[in-house]
């Protein structure tokens, strides 16, 4: 059987159609439903879709990216490949939904611990419907801000969404409960709006690389120890540095943010989330280390995702990608998407700290041109090698290319 990097897009399409059962049908979503999910629509743009097969929790699964940087799809295929696999965990779907008052900050919090057990009553009331979904109230934090302005206090309202993102659910039950302060509170309610630092809504992926890593880097005439070594002094500038830091949390972010925009979620929320998170609390987003031969990768990373509502309801492309996926529910996606993200940083990590990226980039792209010109099977390789040889990469040296082997 061909190589799935070798089949056509059809062929591509009908293999994982005979695997999963489930047909692609129209991944793009009709403009005039379009016109309804954001305002003074004129047109959509497109971009490109690919697979990533990976081991996670001892399952196989396909992952779909969307971007449009070449690399980062064969970086996460080949990190998995040359993995021993990939084990998850989410910490469940519960978020910060946040009321700022503004006012005396001790006269209110005062009043607020004593109506506290009547507030938490009317939340969960409130948010009762989320119970069927296993969701539901969890509990009320209250703090105090004061800054050059004046004092404040902030309520932090944590609510388990379940399987959904969130925004909608928590942004009105804060615009409702609101109202219930109002009535209670001497103070002038300001803000109501949910926080994107999800904190309580985590997950974490460790990653483990033995013996494919090892005969991958000797058939490539290295050094097991040195690479290894070498990698993990590249990994230990990034958690030192904040230039190359920057850098690193954006090779992460290649996977998790591709996955995002491939299952239709809220790329910008996920995006502040990591950032902040990695940023505020000092936490590296990935970190490696060894024992013995055995190399681990861990990434541990703030993942508000939904499976239902939103952008899932209003597009056609995330059910159908989450359908072939398997996806199960919102800590499946977020598993799936924070394992990509880990993949990403191993494989640009790995190849930072051996040959550089840029060769298998230009491999790549070599042979993007190869197939582009109507290159088939071997000629493929035999074209990529001589353009890659000769350093000349256009569509016109490829064709000629293969007008000599043909
Ligand atoms: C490029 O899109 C991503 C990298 O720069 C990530 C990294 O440097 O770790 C290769």
């Amino acid at each position: 059987m061909k190589k799935f990097r070798d089949m056509s897009i059809q062929e591509r399409r009908e293999y994982l159609e005979r695997i999963t059962g489930i047909e692609f049908g129209d991944l793009e979503t009709d403009l005039e439903r379009l016109n309804s999910v954001i305002e003074n629509v004129v047109g959509r743009i497109t971009l490109p879709v690919g697979v990533v097969f990976g081991n996670i929790n001892g399952r196989d699964r396909i992952i779909f990216l969307s971007l449009e940087e070449p690399s980062v799809v064969a970086a996460a295929n080949k990190a998995f490949k040359l993995s021993d696999g990939f084990v998850g965990s989410y910490s469940g779907s519960v978020m910060i939904g946040n009321i700022y008052i503004r006012g005396n900050a001790r006269e209110i919090l005062d009043r607020l611990n004593h109506i506290r057990d009547d507030l938490e009553r009317e939340s969960r009331d409130r948010l009762r419907k989320l119970e069927k979904y296993g969701g539901g109230f969890q509990g009320i934090d209250i703090h105090t801000i004061s800054n050059t302005r004046g004092e404040f206090v902030r309520l932090d309202f944590r609510i388990n969404v379940g399987d959904a993102m969130g925004a909608n659910i928590i942004n009105s039950f804060l615009e409702d409960i609101s109202e219930y302060i109002k009535s209670k509170v001497d103070g002038k309610v300001l803000l109501r709006i949910l926080s994107n630092l999800s904190i309580h809504r985590r997950v974490t992926v460790t990653a483990k690389w033995s013996e494919r890593l090892r005969e991958e880097v000797e058939s490539r005439g290295m050094n097991y120890t040195e690479v290894l070594d070498d990698f993990l002094d590249v990994i230990s500038i990034a958690h030192s540095d904040i230039y190359r830091k920057t850098t690193y949390n954006k090779g992460i972010m290649n996977g998790i943010s591709s996955a995002a925009l491939a299952y239709g979620q809220d790329w910008r929320a996920i995006e502040a989330s990591i950032h902040t998170y990695s940023n505020y609390f000092q936490i590296p987003l990935t970190t490696f280390w060894r024992e013995g031969n055995i190399l681990y990768g861990k990434i541990d990373v703030p993942m508000a995702v939904g499976t239902v509502g939103g952008s899932v309801k209003s597009l056609s492309h995330p059910k159908v990608l989450m359908d072939i996926s398997g996806v199960k529910d919102s800590g499946d996606l977020g598993i799936i998407m924070a394992s990509v993200g880990l993949a990403n940083n191993f494989g640009a990590n790995f190849h930072l700290s051996t040959e550089g990226i840029q060769r298998g980039h230009m491999k790549l792209h070599a042979r993007n041109i190869a197939i582009s010109v109507g290159a088939q099977g071997e000629e493929i390789d035999r074209i990529v090698e001589e353009m890659i040889r000769a350093n000349r990469f256009s569509y016109e040296f490829a064709r000629e290319l293969l007008g000599k082997i043909r």
